[in-house]
């Protein structure tokens, strides 16, 4: 699939984003292993979170859809996970499934095989296999430490204090969701803050979690117990649409009902530094999450120096911010942000080969990158199979001088499902084209 986008318009109206992928992915796994019905609302129907989904049903777990992202889950309780029939769980471009259920694998009784697709299976798992392999897990990936990863059930694990050296949420998560199966206490240290869902999410299904000398810790034993949720919209699909905006000059665009946990609002406050305006109202919670309704206005962008400490912050928003740089006056440079190098794609080699295609000045450092705001021309992009990639380089169509070719689109849907409708809604000129 490839994205064909003509220039000019200008991001008008309303935008519904989907779902919370982050958010999504825990509400099915700890409705999974609590006890009783856990009903979720607003749940991304994307591949990702399908995936998540399937893995629990080939466990033995009921989950019945009831509408649009309404899903009913009859919780098996903390030990009632069933070894899946085939021994495998194809996760396909998912790392939030593959180290989540890493960790939730571990502590069961029956053997797992996690498997993905090419992307995925680049992908480094060691941050997660060593330490659970320190709880006591045994885990083995092949000799790079990617996956598939097969997981040896029937292990006694025990709590650990992890000081991880990345910031990650999935680590932290796979790490809680270990402790749970765990004797005593399991902490995680982490260099800055990564998102919060899991802690979040685990208080509301009734978990006790601690903060303890500046670690996030959970004693092992809890129950779950089935609860309601509501997921708040993905701020990392709206950042797509708060570029979009922001870099187009009278453009006025509303977004209802974006989550805004501190833990991801890095976006908001680093186009607000490049001058954008964005205004949040109706502060609201749903499920234990922050939410707004968000107004983003275009105007002229100036660049601007994103620290190391800001980076986990908006660790899924760069493409996005790369593309808003492109079209701002003066250099935007990044530092501290080798995590982009092993997400979906090398977001910083996979950004710097698709600026450069389109005349921007782009310098790629190991940890970095420095873009140099310019004139912005037709080109043709590979996205590498890289959802975020793809629909960064779409909204550029609405400043780009020429038309924009985005070449292996296909994963958008395993987060933003509907992308393509919600973007012409809002005046881009996008045509999806099979390749
Ligand atoms: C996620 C955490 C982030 C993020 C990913 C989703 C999560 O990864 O990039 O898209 O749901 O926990 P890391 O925690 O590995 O940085």
């Amino acid at each position: 699939m490839d994205f064909i986008v003509t220039p000019g318009g200008q991001p008008a109206g309303e935008v519904q984003v989907p779902g919370d992928k982050s958010i999504s992915h825990r509400a099915v796994l700890l409705g999974a292993i609590a006890r009783g019905d856990t009903r979720i609302s607003g749940l991304l129907e994307g591949e990702d979170v399908l995936r998540t989904v399937e893995a629990f049903r080939a466990m033995g777990v009921e989950i019945h859809r009831e509408g649009p992202g309404l899903l009913q889950i009859r919780g098996v309780g903390r030990s009632g996970l069933q070894a899946p029939a085939s021994g495998d769980l194809d996760l396909g471009n998912s790392g939030t499934a593959m180290r989540l259920l890493a960790g939730l694998l571990a502590g069961q009784r029956f053997d797992s095989t996690l498997r993905g697709d090419a992307s995925l299976s680049r992908r480094p798992m060691g941050r997660v296999c060593t330490p659970l392999g320190e709880m006591g897990a045994e885990i083995s990936a092949t000799e790079d430490g990617c996956p598939p990863l097969r997981i040896r059930g029937g292990q006694t694990l025990r709590g650990i204090r992890h000081h991880a050296v990345v910031a990650s949420a999935q680590v932290k998560s796979a790490l809680l969701l270990a402790g749970l199966y765990a004797s005593g206490r399991t902490c995680v240290r982490e260099p800055a803050a990564s998102r919060d869902h899991t802690e979040r999410m685990l208080q509301g299904f009734g978990v006790r979690v601690e903060s303890v000398d500046g670690a996030t810790c959970l004693r092992g034993g809890q129950e779950l117990r089935g609860t309601r949720l509501e997921v708040p919209g993905d701020i990392s699909s709206a950042a797509f649409f708060l570029v979009g905006a922001a870099i187009s000059p009278g453009a006025r665009l509303r977004l209802p009902g974006v989550g805004v946990n501190p833990t991801r609002t890095g976006i908001l406050h680093l186009l607000e530094r490049m001058g954008a305006r964005i205004e949040r109202s109706n502060p609201r919670l749903a499920g234990g999450e922050p939410v707004a309704d968000l107004l983003v206005e275009g105007g002229e962008l100036q660049g601007i120096h994103v620290a190391p400490e800001e980076v986990p912050g908006s660790i899924d928003e760069f493409p996005a911010l790369l593309v808003a740089a492109a079209f701002a006056r003066g250099e935007t440079r990044v530092r501290g942000a080798r995590e982009l190098r092993v997400k979906e794609s090398d977001r910083l080699a996979v950004m710097a080969e698709g600026l450069r295609r389109a005349g921007i000045f782009v310098e790629e450092q190991e940890d970095g990158i420095l873009v140099r705001g310019g004139s912005f021309s037709g080109a043709e992009i590979d996205s590498h199979g890289d959802h975020r990639i793809a629909m960064a380089f779409a909204v550029a169509g609405w400043r780009a001088a020429g038309a924009i070719r985005v070449r292996d689109t296909a994963n958008v849907a395993t987060s933003f499902p509907g992308f393509v409708a919600t973007a012409r809604g809002a005046g881009l000129g996008i045509q999806e084209h099979t390749a």
